[in-house]
This record gives structure tokens, C-alpha cells and sequence, in this order.
């Protein structure tokens, strides 16, 4: 009885006891110790599971925090390579201009009578780019203010073969003779 009154069955048995009615109700009482232990066990593992996934969480939230100060510390690096990349290209870009100018300056010295020639090319190459970009049908779609500025310091060089000619060639008066050519 008072392992039936422990399952907590709800039967009424009466005296006297019929065999099966007692067998019937000491499984039902078997049954609920079953399923209770069951239950337990199972809240056991729910739990064992849940300790697993809170230290599951903290792990993943260690490692976020970590990857974020991985990703900041990247993104400093990458601030301070494009500031160098740009330094170092500014500074490239100003030697390949004065090594244009030297070299536009040199071109200029080999014609004696044509004083600021390289400018004034400059200067039209610059005014004939800019009524093209002015004009939309006519605009083509490469001719921007970069390869307005490329095309204006690269016409400094247009004489630059000049350097290589020989004075007697160069400053010939008249015409010159065949073998003069090329
Ligand atoms: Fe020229």
C-alpha cells in the first residue's frame, strides 16, 4: 500500500485485495517510478547539455571579443599602409614630374629659336582636351580630368628626341642632305 500511496496511483483498493486488481496497480506504481526516473535523467542531461552550451557561449564570446581586436588591429595596419601607399605614390608622382621637366628643359636648350615652344604645347594640348570634355557628343569616354593631366605633362616630352640629334644636324641651316636623314 504504501509503495502505491509513493506512486501516487489513484486507485481505490478494497478488502479484501483481488490479485489483479493489486498487481494492476503495483505496475501502475512500477510505471510511474519508471517514468519519474526517466524524467530525472532526462532533466539531467538537459542540464549537463545546457552547462555545455553556457561554456559553448563563453568560448564563442571570447573569441568574438578576440576577433574584434584581431579585426580593429587590421583595420589600424590597413589605415597606415594606404597612408604610406599614398606617401610613397606622391612621392613617386613628384619624381616622375621632375624628371619630366629636367628632361623637357634639356629638350628646350637643343632649339635655339623657339623659347617656351614646350609650354605653348602644353598649354593647347590642355585647352583642346578641355573643349572636348566641354563638348557631350563629342566627349570620349577616356578623357577625364587624370588623362587631361597625364596628357598635358606628357606633351612636355614631345620634343625630347631633339637630345639626341647632333648639333650640325640640328641647328643645319638649309636643307639637309639624304644621308642626313634617320
Ligand atoms: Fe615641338
Amino acid at each position: 500500500m504504501d509503495a502505491v500511496n509513493r506512486g501516487a496511483v489513484n486507485r481505490i483498493l478494497m478488502k479484501p485485495f483481488d490479485l489483479d486488481d493489486m498487481l494492476c496497480a503495483v505496475n501502475e506504481c512500477l510505471e510511474q517510478v519508471r517514468l519519474r526516473l526517466r524524467n530525472e535523467e532526462l532533466l539531467r542531461l538537459t542540464q549537463e547539455q545546457n552547462e555545455k552550451l553556457e561554456q559553448r557561449n563563453k568560448e564563442n564570446a571570447e573569441l568574438l571579443i578576440i576577433s574584434q581586436v584581431q579585426n580593429e588591429k587590421l583595420d589600424s595596419w590597413n589605415q597606415a599602409l594606404e597612408k604610406e601607399v599614398a606617401v610613397r605614390t606622391a612621392h613617386l608622382d613628384e619624381i616622375t614630374e621632375a624628371s619630366i621637366y629636367s628632361l623637357a628643359e634639356l629638350a628646350e636648350s637643343r632649339a635655339r629659336d623657339i623659347g617656351g615652344h614646350l609650354r605653348r604645347m602644353q598649354e593647347f594640348a590642355r585647352i583642346i582636351a578641355e573643349a572636348l570634355i566641354a563638348d557631350e557628343k563629342r566627349r570620349p569616354h577616356f578623357l577625364v580630368k587624370e588623362y587631361v593631366d597625364d596628357l598635358c605633362l606628357s606633351t612636355l616630352l614631345h620634343d625630347v628626341g631633339k637630345v639626341g640629334i647632333p648639333d650640325g644636324i640640328l641647328f643645319k641651316p638649309g636643307r639637309l642632305e639624304p644621308e642626313e636623314y634617320g
